[in-house]
């Protein structure tokens, strides 16, 4: 019913990051907190062995689409994924020291020079332009050399093939196709998501409101999650000698936590059960390096952490999330470059954030589009003679 109330606000939920707080809908994805992830309607583990480009059509155009369908959209996705020369000569041009994520945010404005000002071709020409702008700011940043374009292989085929890293794994590809997949979306109300549509809804263009996104993800609450994490995973493997078990990583963990230290990669917002992209990349982990130190500990910390965290009967979920194996699953395949990995979430994440831009600015209240967001703040006064 129109009317039925969603959410009592009291004092209490204020400054509680809005948890729980219903501002609007979401077309693309919603996340239940037992069950996970679903993309229009399907539940991710569906979707894995999926390709990039058809998960990308079902995001977009939210149905299953024919080989018809795809190869359509995936034709459309390369006519659009050329970068301007000038967009070329600034990647490359930037400076290989400081934050790879702040390049690649300065990239995307680059690649504006050509915008069309209208938020649905916009989002097209980034989905299709974001692969090249994240390998072009990878490879200059690395050092690892001048970027070769393509876009003739596979959506993140092309990524992976355009991509200069040193000793490249066969899996390589495989590996960032699942990244890519389980990154593209996560609700309406993950902060990148929700502060790229906020901006939006200024009536700022797509390429400035994707930025403003991607500095969202920049956080190490977010997007830069995974980079913690893989030096916490590292972290661990040392404290353990090379030789982790379930046992020793356990009393690792306790030991940190008796020094008031973080435990990374567990827990989240609104999932109160292992994040099922975790669950998906420790299976792929397993399969790919099972002999793996690194492996071997991020799967000791799955087992460990949860029992050290029940523990305490403040932590609402203990179990890890998408970012406890992720950077170390890209490890094994000659991908260890943390500082990479928000810039690889980024890439993902454009598409989710870019195609709900799109409802809010171009579908949303029947097309009028949403309104500027303008939350209310009570004020408190906290003046000396307040
Ligand atoms: C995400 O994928 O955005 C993270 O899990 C954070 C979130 O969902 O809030």
């Amino acid at each position: 019913m129109e009317d039925d109330v969603l959410f009592v606000i009291r004092k209490e939920h204020l400054e509680t990051g809005l948890r729980g707080f219903p501002v609007g809908y979401c077309t693309t994805s919603s996340v239940d907190s037992q069950k996970g992830l679903f993309y229009a309607g399907l539940p991710l583990s569906d979707l894995v062995t999926w390709t990039p480009e058809q998960v990308i059509y079902l995001l977009y155009a939210k149905k299953v689409g024919s080989q018809q369908d795809v190869e359509r959209f995936t034709d459309d996705l390369r006519s659009r994924a050329s970068l301007d020369k000038r967009t070329v000569a600034y990647i490359e041009g930037l400076p290989r020291e400081g934050d790879p994520m702040k390049l690649f945010i300065m990239a995307l404005l680059a690649a504006g020079f050509n915008m069309r000002k209208d938020y649905r071709e916009d989002a097209l020409d980034l989905i299709a332009k974001v692969p090249s702008i994240a390998a072009a700011v990878i490879n200059t940043h690395g050092g690892f050399g001048k970027t070769t374009f393509r876009s003739d292989l596979g959506y993140i085929e092309n990524f992976a093939a355009m991509l200069r890293i040193p000793k490249a794994h066969p899996q390589l590809g495989e590996v960032l196709s699942l990244f890519n997949i389980l990154h593209y979306d996560h609700g309406g109300g993950n902060l990148s998501a929700f502060v790229g549509k906020a901006v939006a809804s200024g009536l700022e263009d797509m390429y400035g409101s994707i930025a403003a996104a991607m500095l969202a993800l920049s956080g190490p609450r977010h997007g830069r999650a995974n980079e913690e994490c893989l030096h916490f995973v590292q972290d661990v493997l040392k404290e353990v000698n090379n030789a982790p078990t379930p046992l020793n990583v356990e009393q690792v963990l306790r030991h940190k936590l008796a020094k008031g230290e973080l435990l990374f990669g567990f827990g989240h917002a609104v999932l109160r059960v292992e994040d099922p992209r975790a669950t998906i990349q420790y299976a792929l982990a397993e399969k790919i390096a099972p002999d793996s130190p690194l492996v071997k500990t991020a799967l000791a910390l799955r087992t460990a952490g949860p029992i050290v965290l029940k523990e305490n009967p403040k932590i609402s979920n203990p179990y890890p999330n998408v970012d406890a194996i992720s950077g170390t699953l890209l490890t094994t395949v000659n991908f260890p470059y943390p500082a990479y990995y928000p810039v690889l979430f980024g890439l993902a994440r454009t598409v989710g954030i870019s195609i709900q831009i799109i409802y809010e600015r171009l579908e949303a209240r029947n097309g009028k589009g949403t309104p500027i967001v303008r939350p209310k703040y009570l004020y408190k006064d906290t003046t000396s003679s307040g």
